[in-house]
């Protein structure tokens, strides 16, 4: 991937002040009056046709539906994901309707969008989310049987960092974000 040199300045503190933790507090809790606020910013998400396909399994240290979740953690994520003060499953509706179950087309991009909202609403919090797919999906979706037509599709882990975030953050520049869907790959 391209390096890109393009300071972050001049986009919004909140959102150049992001970035996703390998390190969260344990003594950094999250408490019922900020989870209502994240999920709160989630519910104000924009998606297809208003129809909100969003859902979540929450859980925090200490309680019965985190102990649920744990062992369904990857080594990789359960590092740091297994001390933070808030897990969250996301879920979206993919399919619809009674009969024929009508796959729809937007369910993950709203999904998307509703995790952005809840990122940038822990960052005001003075909290930070680390978003994750590693974790057992077939697993993780035995254990916690939603309903049909719902899919798990990722997990975030939010608390507060307990670490800087890295110098270096690569991200394309803003000029192939223009170019790069009409140009061969290399
Ligand atoms: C859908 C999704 C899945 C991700 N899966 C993982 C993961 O399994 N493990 C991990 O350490 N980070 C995961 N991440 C975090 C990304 O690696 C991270 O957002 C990216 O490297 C950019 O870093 P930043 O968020 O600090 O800017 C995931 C992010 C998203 C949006």
């Amino acid at each position: 991937m391209r390096h890109d040199p393009e300071p972050r300045g001049g986009i919004h503190p909140l959102l150049a002040g992001r970035f996703s933790p390998h390190r969260f507090d344990p003594a950094g809790a999250v408490d019922d009056g900020k989870l209502n606020l994240l999920l709160e910013a989630a519910r104000w998400a924009p998606s297809a046709g208003n129809s909100q396909p969003w859902g979540f399994h929450v859980s925090r240290p200490g309680e019965a539906e985190h102990a649920r979740v744990l062992p369904h953690l990857a080594p990789s994520s359960a590092r740091w994901a297994a001390g933070a003060g808030l897990l969250v499953v996301a879920l979206t509706r993919r399919h619809v309707g009674d009969g024929d179950l009508q796959y729809s087309e937007f369910a993950d991009y709203d999904l998307g969008q509703a995790i952005a909202h809840m990122t940038v609403q822990a960052q005001a919090l003075g909290l930070a989310a680390h978003q994750f797919r590693a974790f057992d999906l077939e697993g993780l979706a035995e254990e916690l049987d939603p309903a049909p037509g719902w899919a798990i599709v990722s997990m975030v882990a939010v608390g507060r960092a307990a670490e800087e975030a890295p110098a270096v953050r690569p991200r394309r520049s803003v000029a192939d974000l223009l170019a790069a869907p009409w140009t061969e790959a290399e």
